[in-house]
């Protein structure tokens, strides 16, 4: 009885320890690809996002990848809350006038074009899924608020496929507008390589070779994936903490009431005889003797 409080206590201690390190382990399952393998700030439960390089990956998607992919839970007061880029609210001010978009209708029933506000969200390429297929050749351009949660591999995919990118082996046949690339599935991919070097200025003067540039925009959609990771890692560390508190005090409660049975170890037969002793001493004739 004993030991097996003991070891329920310390199954539950070592769950909590070992299972927030898997926990983001859980996206690799299912991969067929052996993805590159890179650093990420954000990964484990002490993770969180590199300020810099969210910023430079903003100024990525934007410059690049918006022309094909909307972000739409974005909206632009996102850029400058806590644990995301981290923009100040002017310069959040400032990207999100660049944008323009449809309002109203105003008092003459019209809708007229105005510049897009913080509440507004990432203004969109194309108006609907039909208008960016089409003007891809039939290929959607996926939305990138959730993709590097909803692909198997997330931030390693992503980065991968940008970094993907090969002269097909001979004899692998491509049609127009298909392009090899190693991490897609099947190889084909219907995107050209969006990325190449110094396609982009830095602003902070980091050098923007491909791969820079890969990590920075995947470590910006993975934050638009999950714009509260960095509290949610807060959130799970504070609750092992108190787990781990309370477990020790349950721990300790345990020693104190088991204490009693457990000052030594007794074989069932001193159990049994102590128990009997216990009995005659109380059936006898003074109860004071009863202890
Ligand atoms: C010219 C338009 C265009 C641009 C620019 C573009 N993409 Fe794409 N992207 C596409 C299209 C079209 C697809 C769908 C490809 C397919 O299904 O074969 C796609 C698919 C993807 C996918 C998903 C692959 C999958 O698993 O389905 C990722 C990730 C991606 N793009 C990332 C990016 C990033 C990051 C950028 C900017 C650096 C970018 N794209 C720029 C058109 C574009």
């Amino acid at each position: 009885m004993l030991n097996l409080l003991n070891r329920i206590i310390l199954t539950i201690f070592i769950s909590i320890i070992v299972t927030p390190s898997f926990a983001d382990e859980q996206h690799s399952h299912g991969a067929n690809t052996n993805y590159l393998n890179t650093d990420w700030s954000f990964k484990g439960i002490f993770g969180t996002f590199d300020r810099a390089s969210l910023q430079r990956g903003y100024q990525v998607y934007q410059e690049v990848c918006a022309g094909c992919h909307s972000v739409q839970h974005l909206s632009y007061r996102n850029l400058s809350e806590e644990g995301g880029p981290e923009f100040s609210v002017e310069e959040a001010k400032a990207i999100a006038s660049q944008f323009e978009l449809e309002d109203g209708p105003n008092s003459d029933g019209e809708m007229f074009m105005r510049s897009a506000r913080l509440s507004d969200k990432f203004v969109k390429p194309f108006p609907n899924v039909q208008a960016a297929a089409a003007a891809n050749d039939g290929a959607y351009p996926p939305d990138m608020s959730v993709l590097a949660k909803a692909r198997a591999g997330g931030a390693d995919y992503i980065y991968s496929l940008l970094m993907g990118y090969e002269e097909p082996p001979s004899g692998f046949e491509l049609d127009d507008g298909v392009y090899y690339n190693k991490y897609m599935a099947g190889n084909k991919i219907k995107m050209s390589a969006p990325l190449m070097d110094g396609i982009v200025e830095y602003a902070d003067g980091t050098e923007a070779t491909t791969a820079q540039m890969s990590k920075d925009v995947t470590t910006f959609l993975v934050w638009a994936a999950e714009p509260h990771l960095e509290a949610q890692h807060r959130m799970g560390f504070k609750a092992i903490i108190y787990l781990i508190i309370l477990l020790t005090l349950v721990y300790m409660s345990k020693q104190k009431v088991w204490s009693r049975f457990n000052s030594k170890e007794e074989s069932e037969e001193e159990a049994f005889d102590k128990a009997e002793r216990m009995v005659t001493e109380y059936e006898g004739e003074d109860p004071k003797t009863f202890k």
